[in-house]
């Protein structure tokens, strides 16, 4: 089968698009026809070396997160799937091999996809979607009416942080840069700050939940900008936000990292919020898996407007 692989760390011309061992299912496996994946900046940031002390030094390796696809071979242990299903999902970040014809995953990873998304928009979902779910849900404890800001709005992350908080019934601040504000107006933010024109934590507004997506602003520096009982909600660990953490023990504003899972009851509670039309993904290009270089280059140039996904 063909899949993408890359024999040693660095630029988006390592990466090889090329002949690889089509995988067995176990007993506890499903095996999936993969149809299409997407770009996260996690692949790149393996690609580069950057995770080395995850990923080692062992070639060749893989990557890929996000799946869709159909359901070819059902493990013997397994009653909930049958061959044929359309399905959605993740693997692990940092062992994913979603770059490739066919994948072995687990149901713990797998639904069926949202029945009014295409493979290609479903494969924009399931990574990004989790994080902004869990990023609000589970670290930012989100309710009915609170204030919310995110911070890199219009991202692949960001635009599915956008309208989960409005389903959540949240009044939501986007910053983005002037270019993307008519897109966060579009998926429903209330207000938007363009960040060349202007600094969030400069203004007299507080909010319930701070989301930084992007990681160039700081607990501490937040301080001020989130309410008493606020929490700042942060996708990168640095020494600096550890000890940003530190500092939060002293105070009844929290400071919280977001690590993304898989996990088969977010992947449920997304599909539903898209088949009711209250999230979609938004795409901003397609290329095929034969066309990675290109799509790991223009991912890194931090400019992405919603997904890039992969057709396999
Ligand atoms: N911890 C976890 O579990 C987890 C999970 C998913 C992602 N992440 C991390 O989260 C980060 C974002 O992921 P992503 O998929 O959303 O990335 P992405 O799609 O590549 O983000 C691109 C977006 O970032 C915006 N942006 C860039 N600089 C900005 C700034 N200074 N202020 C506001 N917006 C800015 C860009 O908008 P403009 O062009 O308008 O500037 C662009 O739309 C990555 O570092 C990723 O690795 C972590």
């Amino acid at each position: 089968m063909k899949g993408v692989i890359f024999n040693r760390y660095g630029s988006p011309d390592v990466l090889e698009y090329t002949d690889i061992t089509k995988p067995s299912p176990t007993a506890k496996q499903l095996l999936i026809k993969v149809f299409a994946s997407s770009v996260n900046p996690i692949d790149w940031k393996i690609r580069r070396g950057m995770l080395q002390i995850v990923t080692g030094k062992k070639f060749p390796l893989f990557l890929g997160c996000d799946f869709s696809g159909e359901v070819v071979t059902v493990g013997e242990e397994i009653s909930d799937f049958q061959s044929g299903d359309q399905v959605y999902g993740f693997l692990s970040a940092t062992s994913g091999k979603a770059y490739g014809e066919y994948i072995v995953t687990t149901p713990q990873n797998t639904i069926l996809k949202p029945t009014n998304l295409t493979y290609s928009q479903a494969a924009a979902v399931p990574l990004a979607a989790s994080t902004a779910l869990q990023g609000l849900r589970d670290k930012g404890n989100i309710k009915k009416v609170q204030k919310v800001l995110i911070n890199g709005a219009s991202g692949g992350v960001g635009t599915f942080a956008v309208q989960i908080a409005k389903a959540y019934q949240t009044e939501v601040t986007g910053v983005c840069s002037g270019k993307n504000i008519p897109l966060l107006k579009e998926l429903g933010a209330d207000h938007t700050i363009d960040y060349t024109q202007e600094d969030f934590t400069k203004n007299q507004e507080q909010y319930d939940i701070i989301f930084d997506v992007v990681g160039n602003y700081f607990f501490r520096k937040c301080q001020k900008c989130l309410k008493p009982q606020g929490i700042y909600v942060r996708l990168l660990p640095s020494l600096t936000s550890i000890f940003n953490s530190i500092l939060a023990l002293f105070s009844r504003q929290q400071s919280k990292l977001l690590l993304v899972e898989p996990n088969p009851k977010d992947l449920a509670e997304l599909k539903d919020l898209i088949e009711q039309g209250k999230v979609k993904p938004i795409i901003d290009s397609t290329y095929k898996l034969s066309e990675i270089i290109a799509a790991h280059t223009y991912s890194e140039t931090g400019r992405v407007v919603g997904k890039i996904v992969l057709e396999v």
